[in-house]
């Protein structure tokens, strides 16, 4: 018998961290005649989808750009819909989240977001923060500029006090400041709606990821359209800079 999807995903080694530019909610509402909000509440469905299939094969760590530093410029109508959207969402899915093991956190600049909106985010992650199967990030007012601004800032504040050296200052070092400190980087980064590009999402955490783009606008996005982008990353060489021989004879 052919193997499914998700069986031919789970016989092979699992990327720890997923991380997903979910694109094409306004082009795919906009397909169907109607208004673009209407493709982020569809979206939901699709994060739902892709949360769930995340635990149920065991991926450690999923991200998803779910609000961008740029998105504030978008019209106050929509910005106002997604908000009040992402307050339904937690209402609605914290149980969810608990049933399945899965800790929500965030990253990004939360002290932009509505005050009922941060309230809500922090009430789930107290609610889930003892969750252990599954660490889902949502990435809200986020940009990767942003956040290495931040993380320089930090780090140049710590060496004025003293209390770093700037001799002692690695790679390691950068990580550790960024909001994604507690987290592996993406082996592995998916974006939806046949767009190619990062659009300042984790750009010193991509450094080696494998970039995974499909056409499928993101509300048609579903589990086996996840499992797909995991076994294209599995059917790939990851080399870091070293050759072929290299990895498979161990020279
Ligand atoms: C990109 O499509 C999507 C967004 C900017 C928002 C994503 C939000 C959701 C899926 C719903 C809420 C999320 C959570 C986690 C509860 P786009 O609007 O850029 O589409 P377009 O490129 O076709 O215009």
């Amino acid at each position: 018998m052919m193997k499914t999807l998700k069986e031919q995903v789970v016989d092979n080694q699992l990327p720890r961290h997923i991380a997903i530019i979910m694109d094409g909610n306004g082009r795919w509402a906009k397909k169907k005649g109607n208004i673009r909000i209407f493709g982020h509440k569809n979206g939901v469905t699709a994060v739902r989808d892709t949360t769930e299939a995340a635990a149920e094969i065991g991926i450690e760590y999923l991200t998803l750009y779910a609000f961008s530093t740029e998105n504030w410029n978008r019209p106050r109508t929509e910005v106002d819909a997604l908000m009040s959207l992402l307050i339904q969402t937690i209402n609605k899915e914290v149980p969810t989240l608990q049933k399945n093991n899965i800790k929500l956190v965030t990253i990004g600049d939360l002290s932009s977001l509505p005050v009922d909106v941060q309230k809500k985010l922090q009430e789930a992650k107290d609610q889930t923060k003892n969750n252990s199967r599954t660490t889902l990030t949502l990435a809200l007012s986020y940009s990767s500029r942003w956040e290495i601004g931040k993380a320089v800032k930090d780090i140049a504040h710590k060496v004025k006090e003293g209390t770093l050296d700037v001799d002692s200052i690695s790679e390691e070092t950068i990580s550790q400041y960024l909001e994604t400190s507690n987290i592996p980087d993406p082996e592995l980064l998916i974006r939806t709606s046949g767009e190619q590009r990062l659009s300042n999402f984790l750009l010193y955490q991509l450094a080696y990821s494998e970039l995974y783009f499909t056409p499928k606008f993101w509300p048609d996005f579903r589990k086996n359209d996840f499992y797909e982008a995991i076994l294209a990353y599995q059917g790939r060489e990851r080399r870091f800079g070293k050759i072929s021989e290299q990895l498979t004879k161990n020279i």
